[in-house]
């Protein structure tokens, strides 16, 4: 069919996405946004006619190299122009929320900036991105360059995307919840993304049913305080998070579910039992701690201590014996001394855990923490994280090692680096690799764990040869 907005011409979008799943999904969504206005997605920015960048504001690291991304998009833009074409260039996510004008301002290249609740409204921003080309080719000069979109609209961009398209090798995103009403004194979440939001239970349930339809045997509920979920059930009560995933495993098909990211104070009791009850919630939890000083906790207005931390642990691995943790972790937070560190070296040890993120403190314009005296010095910070990284890569590497011997079941996510090689995730999110053919990538196959090794595992696949034969 022609589509009367691209004369049936097929126009190429790339789609850089930087930061957390969260932005995954989105940019997955904004390229449904995008086909119906004759865009096809590739996987290279060279022959594109729409470049997205999609940002992450949570450490300066992070922004700082989207700025270095869009001045080699101006330089090709330029290149473009020169020989007769163009390139749009828009930029979406958390950076675009935060700096708004200011990113036209650094790189007037940049046409359209668009922030996380506002993707929905992408073909009206393009329309006049375009009308705005059309006036500059012609010759007129414009006030201002780019569309800017970052408003956080009354009504919620879940009701106006259209239902996802396509599953990648069985596995999918399901963002249920956004924004953030915690507070955390580092933290940008808040300003960017917005105020919490829940999506409607039966929205949720609609589209994890469509995800599996189009072939999802997994699906990963995603939000910023995705255990805060309240999602309206359309009777005046409300479902919770441990509601709504035993809704979920009655779907037909769908043997695998898992949630991220959660915050230790909304781990509620239906919660910790869904571990135990819940054969398709896999035994694997991702909850960040930040630190293991009550002093830092408190700074960080985490609202909780490491009292309540380690014995939200005991009571999950009480639910769920097999429980494979995972955390993220900041070093040097302002005012943090040696003795805190200790503090979190101590609660890591303590706990262990089976995988982790660890950052130094960034200090984030417009959070509290950017303000607070006794700023850790860089060489200090480094150190610590070195130390901290050592530990809880030596319990990586033991909990890889303690699952050598057992048969498990494998998700195939897509081809291995050599050749005759899948890779893939075992319930506890570990990567497995192993001799297979590429048929098997979106199937769940059990697989015998033959070595650990610091980021993933070996393995042989135990299936019928039919199954595995190349
Ligand atoms: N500095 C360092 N790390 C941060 N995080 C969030 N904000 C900051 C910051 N300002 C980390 C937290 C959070 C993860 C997503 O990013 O550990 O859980
Ligand atoms: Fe940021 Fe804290 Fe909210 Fe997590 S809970 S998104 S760290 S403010």
């Amino acid at each position: 069919m022609t589509d009367v907005r691209t004369n049936g011409q097929c126009k190429h979008v790339f789609i850089r996405t930087y930061g957390c799943q969260m932005n995954v999904y989105d940019s997955d969504r904004m390229a449904d946004v995008l086909r119906p206005l004759g865009y096809a997605l590739i996987d290279t920015p060279e022959r594109a006619d729409l470049v997205v960048v999609n940002t992450c504001h949570i450490r300066e690291h992070a922004s700082e190299k989207v700025y270095s991304e869009l001045g080699r998009l101006r330089d090709t833009k330029r290149e473009r122009r020169a020989a007769g074409g163009d390139l749009t260039i828009a930029v979406a996510g958390c950076v675009a929320q935060a700096e708004g004008e200011e990113i036209v301002r650094r790189q007037p290249a940049v046409d359209i900036v668009v922030g996380p609740q506002a993707y929905h409204r992408l073909p009206e921003l393009l329309a006049e991105a375009e009308r705005k080309a059309a006036i500059r080719r012609a010759g007129r000069r414009l006030p201002g360059a780019g569309v800017l979109d970052t408003d956080f609209p009354a009504e919620s961009k879940f009701d106006h995307l259209p239902a996802p398209q396509g599953v990648r090798a069985g596995s999918a995103f399901l963002s249920i919840q956004e924004g953030c009403d915690k507070f955390c004194t580092f933290c940008v979440v808040p300003y960017t993304r917005g105020a919490e939001y829940s999506r409607p239970a039966s929205a949720v349930m609609t589209e994890a049913r469509q995800l599996v339809t189009a072939g999802a045997v997994e699906i990963t509920l995603l939000g910023q305080n995705v255990n805060a979920y309240h999602g309206d059930a359309g009777d005046g009560s409300t479902w919770s998070l441990a509601r709504l995933i035993r809704a979920l495993a009655e779907i037909d098909g769908l043997t695998r579910i898992r949630y991220t990211t959660s915050h230790p104070r909304d781990m509620d009791d239906e919660l910790i039992a869904a571990h135990g009850t819940v054969p398709q919630l896999m035994p694997y939890l991702h909850l960040p701690v930040q630190a293991g000083s009550d002093r830092v906790l408190e700074a960080m207005n985490r609202r909780h201590g490491r009292d309540l931390f380690r014995r939200l642990v005991d009571r999950l691995r009480e639910a769920q014996p097999e429980l494979a943790l995972s955390s993220d972790f900041i070093v040097g937070f302002p005012g943090e001394s040696d003795a805190d560190f200790d503090d979190t070296m101590r609660l890591v040890e303590e706990v262990g855990f089976a995988s982790a993120f660890s950052f130094k403190y960034s200090r984030r314009p417009g959070t509290p923490g950017a303000a607070l005296p006794g700023q850790v010095p860089e060489p200090v910070k480094a150190a610590r994280l070195a130390a901290l990284q050592a530990l809880l890569g030596r319990q990586a590497r033991d909990f890889n090692a303690s699952k050598v011997g057992a048969v498990v079941p494998v998700l195939f996510a897509e081809p291995g680096r050599k050749p005759g090689q899948v890779v893939g995730k075992t319930p506890w999110l570990q990567s497995v690799y192993a001799d297979g053919s590429p048929r098997l990538v979106g199937r769940i196959v059990d697989v015998r764990l033959t070595e650990g090794h610091a980021n993933s595992l070996a393995g042989a696949i135990v299936a019928p040869a039919w199954e595995t034969a190349a």
